[in-house]
């Protein structure tokens, strides 16, 4: 049994996919088909382009927008940037920081990742936080380090009023688009790792309230298992989130 003060969120990250008139579409359908589930809260991340039809096309259901990443500074001359003020205004309430994909492919490092998390909060998103280790990094055994690490890096300087408003998205890389899942034990015990270190830095109160998806490969298939771990808050959905029909299975999972 989870704690009935933490909030399950049923996350899509979109990824580089969808037109705005798709995105329409697809929100839409996600929408009829999760409409009433209060059990979770369902969130799509889209595609920076996809917010304002994505926004419309939610307005009066239970879906919330978000974007998949946000910069640090508040304006400027960062060519190919998005603000934090320019996501609100545009209608987003969440965002990703930190995906693995913006680690990997361009260069983000936990250093940014924290200015980023921190402008998105101050401006009064709701931030949706990723971190995970490498298989290499499994293999070697030295998960429960890479992972404490990054939390305490990742959430530097952040303070504990503003965790209300931040979810950890526990992203083992390795099972990212591979179709290889975490088992429910192991993401339960990364879980459990990323809230002993959150009552470490914060209190025993944060770390209980603050809710920490699974993501990698959850479908319609697996997330029932994985949902029913104490520590496992929700989930972050690539793949099966550009799907309805799948999509709301995992909402369905949640309830
Ligand atoms: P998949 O569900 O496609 O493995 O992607 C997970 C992910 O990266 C969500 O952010």
């Amino acid at each position: 049994m989870k704690p009935s003060v933490r909030t399950t969120v049923i996350a899509g990250n979109w990824k580089m996919n969808m037109t705005p008139s798709a995105a329409r579409d697809a929100v839409r359908e996600t929408a009829a088909l999760t409409a009433g589930k209060s059990g979770c809260e369902v969130v799509l991340c889209v595609p920076f382009v996809d917010i304002p039809a994505a926004v419309e096309a939610a307005r009066g259901t239970n879906v919330k927008i978000g974007a998949q990443n946000v910069h640090f500074e508040k304006k400027g001359a960062f060519t190919g940037e998005i603000s934090a003020d320019m996501l609100l205004e545009s209608g987003a309430e969440y965002v990703i920081v930190g995906h693995s994909e913006r680690r990997q492919y361009f260069g983000e490092t936990d250093e940014t990742v924290n200015r980023r998390a921190k402008a998105a909060l101050d401006a009064g998103l709701k931030v949706i936080l990723c971190l995970g280790e490498v298989l290499a990094q499994r293999q070697a055994g030295i998960t429960e380090e890479i992972v404490s690490l990054q939390t305490k890096l990742d959430l530097a300087g952040i303070p504990a009023e503003q965790m209300k408003d931040l979810i950890i998205a526990y992203e083992p890389v390795w099972a990212i688009g591979t179709g290889l899942t975490a088992t429910p034990e192991q993401a339960e015990e990364v879980c459990a790792i990323i809230r002993r270190v959150l009552a470490g830095l914060y209190s025993p109160a944060v770390a209980e309230a603050t809710t920490i998806q699974y993501g990698g490969s959850m479908n319609d298939g697996n997330a029932a298992q994985l949902l029913a771990k104490e520590n496992v808050d929700g989930g972050l959905i690539g793949g099966a989130s550009l799907v309805p029909a799948k999509f709301a299975k995992i909402v369905d999972a949640a309830q």
